[in-house]
């Protein structure tokens, strides 16, 4: 049983409830919160970078200045309306609808945020490194469900640290905001353990790290 359910079931939901009350008054988008994480480990070259679910297209955007081409894709037409929208007026951003397979070859940067848990991972990261350019660079964010004693731990720091970090980054709180599309989300079913394994046959070196807010990293960069 992983940290969120219990403070949901056994602590009789108040501990949850209360959380969700900070939660929701200092909202912080976890997603957005690791651009950072990109943008200071982009590629040499920056000709074409890739950000595959690019949902509502922030990262699109961010990472626009830096590349000759951004290309997006997303499955869900409200996604990728919203994405447009977002980037009217980037000239050299285009989103479509391909499926990883239909990816642009030999990009610079593959970009996937809070996406490779909807996707078979092994076929994905493969799929992944066959459209990268030799150096180009793979950067992900990732969610998995908690199974090792190091998973629940780094689970529950993010569930402490939650409140906190929406308080820092939105001190105010929350007024009514424009409603956003709600972006399609998933279950995720594979640990991070499992993914490690993955990666050692698919993208050897690749290394992975914990973070706070429920998330991991992934970074791999293509060999020459
Ligand atoms: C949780 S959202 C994350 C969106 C965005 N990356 C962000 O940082 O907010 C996952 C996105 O992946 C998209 N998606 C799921 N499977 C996909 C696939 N096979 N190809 C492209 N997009 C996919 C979904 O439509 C959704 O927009």
């Amino acid at each position: 049983m992983d940290i969120r359910r219990i403070a949901r079931e056994r602590w009789g939901g108040r501990v949850a409830a209360a959380m969700h009350t900070v939660n929701a008054r200092h909202p912080w988008d976890h997603n957005a919160a690791f651009h950072p994480w990109i943008l200071t480990r982009l590629p040499r070259r920056r000709r074409l970078a890739v950000d595959a679910g690019c949902g509502r297209g922030d990262l699109l955007a961010a990472l626009a200045p830096f590349f000759e081409r951004v290309y997006g894709t997303d499955l869900d037409s409200t996604m990728r309306e919203t994405s447009r929208t977002r980037c009217a007026g980037l000239a050299n951003v285009s989103i479509d609808d391909a499926d990883l397979d239909g990816l642009p070859d030999g990009a610079d940067l593959i970009t996937m945020i809070a996406v490779l848990h909807h996707l078979d991972i092994a076929q994905a990261l493969a799929v992944v490194r066959e459209h990268l350019a030799p150096g180009g660079r793979f950067l992900c964010v990732g969610l998995a469900p908690p199974a090792s004693a190091a998973d629940h731990a780094w689970d529950l720091a993010s569930m402490i640290t939650n409140p906190l970090i929406g308080i820092v980054r939105h001190p105010w709180p929350a007024v009514e905001a424009t409603p956003q599309p709600e972006l399609p989300v998933a279950q995720p079913t594979v640990s991070i353990a499992e993914i490690g394994r993955i990666c050692d046959s698919v993208m050897p070196g690749a290394v992975i790290r914990r973070h706070l807010g429920f998330r991991h990293t992934l970074e791999w960069t293509r060999p020459d």
